[in-house]
């Protein structure tokens, strides 16, 4: 039975939200604030329900034709069928939203969202999967589920990939290498994944292949192929990765290439390793360190504390800015690259930690005048929060990529009555998708 539902706001995640008849809340995937839709309730919890789009009775203005054939498919955007002025202002909205709801924290806080230069093409790291339908396709998996849907042309990559992306299955094909896939009793053939990761500042491509065990016999061949054919192509990496958790994560094998990757900012480079995360546009990433940077009003004198500190990507604008920084960091690979970085860029004052933050942070007895966070999607936590408390820093940083995790964890920061927040920016890293980073500046009071 359908019922006919106006959608209110958006949910982080992507999903339009409205109230069925009787008041429950819905979840419709596809519509946005300020239409009015027939949905078709598909399933119904105590709390609230989830359903599809049926009809539209009225549309909101800021649509437009996606330009993706594979929209709603692959599952790798939300918003390509409305304009990017529109994205930006529900993006605000969310973290609003999110702040608000989770915190009870006033949007007089929060700055206006810093845009993307690039509408498409800004992804400087995809992970595609390979499946096999008769022959071996590549693509992205489905929203929620392990069906690969087959791409040719990503538009939110940069358009370097496209060409790797058709190629690579023909060869595949062509040296006969089974694609990975989970079945009754164990498990059958090795190839899981394609990595594609871009420099725009050398234009350079690296190509990275992951399997699920060591053994990868036609690797030489696939790549002189590959090289042939796509010459512009600068490294190609053999990544081995029994986890089926984590796509890019385990030791690899350089087949070709340096196995690095550059990128140059305004004032500092960075040298990437195949398997090291990076933030994935570059354009933002360059704002995020100005603005975090400037908004810290950095004196020069100061101690700095970077948790979740990757390869060094603030730490070391930080450390040309303050008298020192110390880096935490639990990535081997990336504490490895983040002391390269510190050399490459004739940094001495930054200590590299390869620790967990919250082990770390147990033993810690130093006083730290700035304590910059990066927390994955879960959030910092309360125990971390309480130990950056226990530091007691003049200022907090907190850069983050959930806005619900985000909204938690400044409630902890709020509720100790020693910090308040001066601003929250949104930066907009993932165009066409529900993703969202911002930065949250906190002060000590008094
Ligand atoms: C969102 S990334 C940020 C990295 C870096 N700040 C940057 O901008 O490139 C989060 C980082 O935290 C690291 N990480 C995740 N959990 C951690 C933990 N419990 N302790 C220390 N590092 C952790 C990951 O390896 C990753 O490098």
């Amino acid at each position: 039975m359908s019922e006919t539902v106006y959608i209110e706001k958006l949910a982080y995640g992507g999903s339009g939200i409205g109230k069925l008849p009787g008041g429950k809340i819905v979840f419709v995937e596809g519509a946005y604030p300020g239409e009015l839709i027939e949905v078709d309730v598909i399933s119904e919890k105590k709390d609230f329900a989830i359903g599809t789009v049926k009809s539209f009775i009225e549309r909101i203005p800021e649509r437009r034709r996606p330009v993706c054939p594979y929209f709603r498919e692959c599952g790798g955007c939300d918003f390509l069928d409305i304009n990017y002025k529109k994205q930006l202002e529900l993006k605000e909205e969310i973290v609003k939203d999110q702040l608000k709801r989770i915190a009870g924290i006033s949007s007089e806080f929060l700055d206006k969202i810093q845009s993307s230069n690039l509408e498409y093409e800004y992804r400087l790291k995809m992970e595609f999967s390979f499946g096999f339908n008769g022959k071996t396709i590549l693509g992205l998996k489905k929203k929620n589920s392990n069906k690969v849907v087959e791409v040719k042309k990503c538009h939110i990559s940069p358009k370097q990939f496209d060409k790797v992306l058709n190629l690579v299955p023909e060869i595949v094909d062509l040296y006969k290498v089974p694609v990975y896939k989970k079945v009754k009793k164990g498990q059958r053939g090795i190839l899981k994944h394609l990595v594609l990761r871009y420099s725009p500042t050398e234009n350079s491509l690296m190509t990275i292949f992951i399997t699920k065990t060591e053994k990868f016999e036609a690797a030489k061949n696939i790549t002189n192929y590959l090289l042939k054919k796509i010459p512009y192509i600068s490294s190609v990496v053999h990544v081995m990765n029994s986890s089926d958790k984590v796509i890019l994560r385990g030791p690899y094998k350089i087949l070709k290439g340096d196995g690095i990757l550059t990128y140059d900012f305004d004032w500092e480079k960075f040298q990437v390793p195949p398997t090291a995360f990076f933030q994935n546009n570059y354009f933002v990433t360059g704002k995020m360190i100005e603005f975090l940077t400037k908004k810290l009003e950095l004196k020069g004198n100061e101690k700095v504390l970077d948790l979740y500190s990757g390869l060094g990507t603030f730490s070391i604008r930080l450390a040309a800015l303050v008298k020192h920084v110390t880096a935490v960091e639990s990535s081997h690979v990336a504490v490895k690259a983040g002391r390269a970085n510190a050399n490459i860029n004739n940094l001495r004052n930054i200590k590299f930690v390869e620790s967990a933050v919250e082990e770390f942070l147990d033993y810690n007895e130093e006083k730290y005048d700035v304590v910059v966070l990066d927390p994955p999607r879960s959030g910092a936590g309360v125990e971390v929060v309480k130990k950056i408390i226990e530091i007691a820093p003049e200022k907090i940083g907190y850069i983050s990529c959930n806005p619900s995790t985000l909204a938690r964890d400044l409630s902890l920061f709020l509720q100790s009555g020693k910090y308040d927040i001066q601003i929250i920016r949104p930066f907009d890293m993932f165009p066409q998708t529900y993703h969202i980073e911002t930065i949250t500046i906190l002060k000590k009071r008094g």
